[in-house]
């Protein structure tokens, strides 16, 4: 099961240019099997609020991912694109209301259930999350040696697969603090694959690249997806590169799904927020400060 898991089909398939790791077993079972299950929904908030201490985050939050699909979740700076992701990760409990997650409600899960879930879930955090004093190949060993009782040499092949797919395996020998920003990203990447998830979450993936980085991460994001038979959810602000990649989009704001739509509807959008959204037009329904007292009272001169 676990070797099976391991197949690689999905690289190649994708013209990934895998090596065959020694011992797996090539059969496609999990994939035809992820497939089949394409029609149920693999992440559902239902009525969640949310709030950090007095600090509301969320209201009433109702949304659903289906399997298969690359669905973006936007909404601007301190929407709570990230706290949404956390919340599915189990990281958050909700005040009210239900995460869903492959069936399973994650704030009503126990630990050993929350890790074993956690374990179908690969994760692209949005501050990198690399271990600064391993190399980039121990980082992507790290978490098969953890999770799984594989052997050395499976590891290292696995390793080097995964970092090939996002064209990284000449740099296995480096540590972080000699990667480029783009770079670092596609370890990420090729990280949060490391244990083949059925479901990818990408955090901010496109910030701070220039514009060829944001084309190769968009590309692998859509080719990973749908060669391995997985579901992506990427949460961003960055409109123009999400848009190139998701098949549906769900905007956030003020604490509730405030737009959503497939991606071709979305662009063409006359809804004034959904606009301000996509064109990156500064004025608009999308507040540009962070919720204050009035600034005249801040500075005491009313
Ligand atoms: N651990 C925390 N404790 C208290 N407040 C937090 C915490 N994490 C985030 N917040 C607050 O929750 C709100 C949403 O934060 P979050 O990081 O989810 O936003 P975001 O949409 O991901 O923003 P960005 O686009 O800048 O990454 C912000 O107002 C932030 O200050
Ligand atoms: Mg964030």
């Amino acid at each position: 099961m676990l070797a099976c898991r391991f197949t690689g089909a999905g690289y190649l398939a994708a013209g990934l240019n895998v090596v065959r790791p020694k011992g797996s077993d090539y059969t496609c079972a999990i994939l035809t099997k992820r497939r089949a299950m394409h029609n149920a929904n693999i992440v559902e908030f239902s009525h969640v609020a949310f709030a950090y201490g007095s600090n509301r985050i969320f209201s009433d939050v109702n949304l659903t991912i289906p399997r298969g699909k690359v669905v973006g979740i936007m909404g601007a700076s301190g929407s709570g694109k990230t706290t949404l992701m956390r919340l599915m990760g189990g990281q958050l409990q909700p005040q009210s209301g239900n995460v869903t997650v492959m069936g399973r409600v994650v704030n009503d899960l126990g630990r050993d259930e929350l890790f074993a879930l956690r374990r179908k879930m690969g994760m692209q955090f949005q501050q990198g999350g690399l271990f600064t004093d391993l190399s980039v190949f121990e980082n992507l060993a790290f978490p098969m040696r953890e999770k799984t009782r594989l052997p050395e040499d499976m590891i290292s092949d696995l390793v080097l697969m995964k970092l090939n797919a996002v064209g990284l395996r000449g740099a296995a020998d480096l540590m972080p603090s000699e990667l480029s920003g783009g770079m670092a990203r596609r370890v990420g990447l090729a990280r949060a694959i490391a244990l083949d998830p059925e479901l990818i979450m990408y955090d901010e993936p496109f910030a701070g690249l220039d514009p060829i980085s944001c084309n190769v991460i968009g590309n692998l994001i859509r080719t990973l997806n749908d060669a391995l038979g997985v579901t992506s959810i990427v949460v961003s602000y960055d409109a123009v590169e999400s848009l190139k990649v998701v098949d549906y989009v769900y905007f956030i704001a003020d604490g509730v799904v405030a737009a959503e739509g497939p991606t071709a509807e979305v662009k063409d959008s006359q809804d004034p927020f959904v606009r301000q959204f996509v064109r990156g037009e500064p004025d608009g329904p999308v507040p540009f400060h962070y919720p204050s007292d009035p600034y005249g009272a801040d500075l005491e001169v009313i």
